[in-house]
């Protein structure tokens, strides 16, 4: 009953899937939660070498790891699934969408190789959380009821529910559907510019202030102090700042 649950699970969630037979031949999502059903079955019964072996057959089959020992709720639908990876000690709860190119890892610890061994080191999901395509969730941390985590973003701390996390490194958007303002969410690259920024003006009216200095000798190219390739990088000289127009929001 469970198994048909999650078959009309997905024919609800995806509306590329058209009928239950379809899902059940050409689904690696199911695929993979039938597979995690065994593999769980011989782990909690002390088989781990069998257990890591369908784990590893339905690797091969559906591009999808999920290690036997990941604790995973009803409802669970990996949608295409390539590239997802599921640590040990995850605990994923009900009504959970995880897309493609997945981390749900161990983060720092797994730098401590066998001496984080049976310590929980992998995130918990809780229930109705969406993880985009190539999103990264490391370590053990939380990720609240209902959080919507976006594609190629980074989440390294415990998320607060009902949130939408973007970037790198994540960071919370809207909370209880509010969006959470830029004032209270600093913009760290935008924080670090503007800094140097600042300083460089310090520099430049310290230089302007200085009666004896050869001012010739100051003259740089600006391609010296870039690390891009200058020969292909397009230079606009149309007198804009391109410091203003990064702070101003332009490529971030
Ligand atoms: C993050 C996500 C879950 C949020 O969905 P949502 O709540 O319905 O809201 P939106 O898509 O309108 O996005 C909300 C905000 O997040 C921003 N956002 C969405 N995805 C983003 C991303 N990957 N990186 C940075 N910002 C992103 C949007 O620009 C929008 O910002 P705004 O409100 O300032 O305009 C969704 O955009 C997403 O990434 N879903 C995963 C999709 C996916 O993996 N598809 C693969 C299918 S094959």
């Amino acid at each position: 009953m469970k198994l048909l649950e999650n078959v009309d699970n997905i024919l609800e969630k995806d509306p590329a899937a058209r009928s239950r037979l379809e899902v059940v031949l050409c689904y690696p999502g199911f695929h993979v939660m039938v597979s995690h059903k065994v593999a769980n079955f011989l782990w909690q019964r002390g088989m781990t070498t069998v257990a890591r072996c369908v784990s590893q057959a339905a690797r091969v089959w559906t591009g999808i790891e999920i290690h036997p020992g990941a604790t995973i709720g009803r409802r669970v639908f990996i949608d295409h699934g390539m590239g997802v990876v599921i640590g040990e000690t995850t605990i994923i709860g009900d009504d959970v969408v995880i897309y493609q190119g997945v981390t749900l890892g161990a983060g720092a610890a797994a730098r401590m190789g066998s001496a984080s061994r049976g310590k929980k080191r992998h995130p918990t999901l809780g229930n109705g959380v969406v993880v985009g395509s190539g999103a990264e969730i490391q370590g053990d941390i939380i990720v609240g009821d209902n959080v919507r985590v976006a594609s190629g973003s980074i989440v390294l701390k415990d998320v607060p529910p009902n949130s939408v996390v973007v970037g790198v490194p994540g960071r919370v958007i809207y909370r209880d559907g509010v969006k959470v303002t830029s004032e209270s969410v600093p913009d760290i690259e935008a924080e670090a510019i503007k800094s140097l920024k600042h300083r460089l003006e310090k520099l430049e009216h310290l230089v302007a202030a200085a009666p004896d200095i050869n001012r010739e000798s100051f003259e740089v190219p600006v391609e010296d102090f870039s690390t891009a390739d200058s020969k292909n990088t397009q230079v606009v000289d149309d007198g804009t700042d391109p410091v203003d127009v990064f702070l101003h929001g332009a490529g971030i």
